[in-house]
């Protein structure tokens, strides 16, 4: 199994090695557990790193905004333009476009496509997955839109990270219950509250293909990103 490092050392380490290429993986955590920052990581460290280009669709925030954010944590996106691609825009626009176009959800991914080729895209994030499936009425057609997404990344030859957010202080591993049986493998984000403080937590609860570390362990998130302790206990031990 090929694999291609996250951007994140310890990540990385927990893996083994890395995520295994041309696969989709859900990594869920609640508001502010550093989804975002992974995402961009992850991309930025492919495009200098690894040399595979990449595509990032955000839907709910400030392309602007989330750009700004990212210099913060050393990841100049502009600096990379040329193999890059920022994509997407609020939902709400979106939502309004598929409406007036009466665009379906293959002219959706369409869109994506048409990007990865442009600029020979081996790595996409979806950001959050959520909001893509707010664009369809039913629970059928969620499904159904999430499971083409997933196979049409993969026919792409892109390594895929579907953002996930969900409730604080959840141990659940999506957001609507069906997201992880598409995906081909699951990292979770904990942030359990322990007196008075927050403990943040990183898990790889499932990773088709190859073996990989199966503890919680601690992260931060700081000005190089997200950083993982990978040999660290996450929470203190009761003795
Ligand atoms: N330089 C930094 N040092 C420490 N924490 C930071 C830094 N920059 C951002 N953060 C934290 O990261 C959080 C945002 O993470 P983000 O990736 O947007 O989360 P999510 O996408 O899961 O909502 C902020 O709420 C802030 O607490
Ligand atoms: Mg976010």
């Amino acid at each position: 199994m090929e694999k291609t490092g996250t951007g994140i050392e310890g990540l990385d380490l927990m893996l083994n090695g890395g995520l295994p290429k041309n696969r989709v993986v859900l990594v869920s955590g609640s508001s502010g557990a550093g989804k975002t920052t992974l995402g961009m990581q992850f991309i930025y460290t492919g495009i200098v790193k690894y040399n595979e280009p990449g595509v990032y669709m955000t839907l709910e925030e400030d392309k602007q905004q989330i750009k700004e954010d990212m210099l913060g944590q050393g990841i100049n996106l502009d600096g990379v333009s040329d193999r890059f691609r920022f994509i997407g825009g609020h939902i709400a626009t979106i939502q309004r476009f598929k409406r007036k176009t009466k665009a379906d959800v293959k002219d959706l991914i369409g869109e994506v496509e048409e990007v990865v080729h442009e600029i020979n895209a081996k790595r996409v994030v979806l950001d959050p997955v959520n909001l893509f499936l707010m664009l369809f009425d039913s629970d059928n057609e969620r499904r159904e839109a999430l499971a083409l997404l997933t196979e049409r990344l993969k026919k792409l030859d892109c390594t895929s990270l579907l953002l996930c957010e969900v409730k604080e202080q959840s141990m659940d591993i999506s957001r609507e219950g069906f997201e992880e049986f598409v995906a081909d493998g699951v990292i979770t984000l904990y942030n359990m509250r322990q007196g008075q403080s927050f403990l943040q937590g990183i898990a790889v609860r499932k990773m088709r293909g190859i073996e990989h570390h199966r503890e919680i362990r601690p992260y931060e998130i700081t000005d190089k990103g997200v950083v993982v302790y990978p040999t660290q206990p996450w929470l203190p031990s009761e003795d």
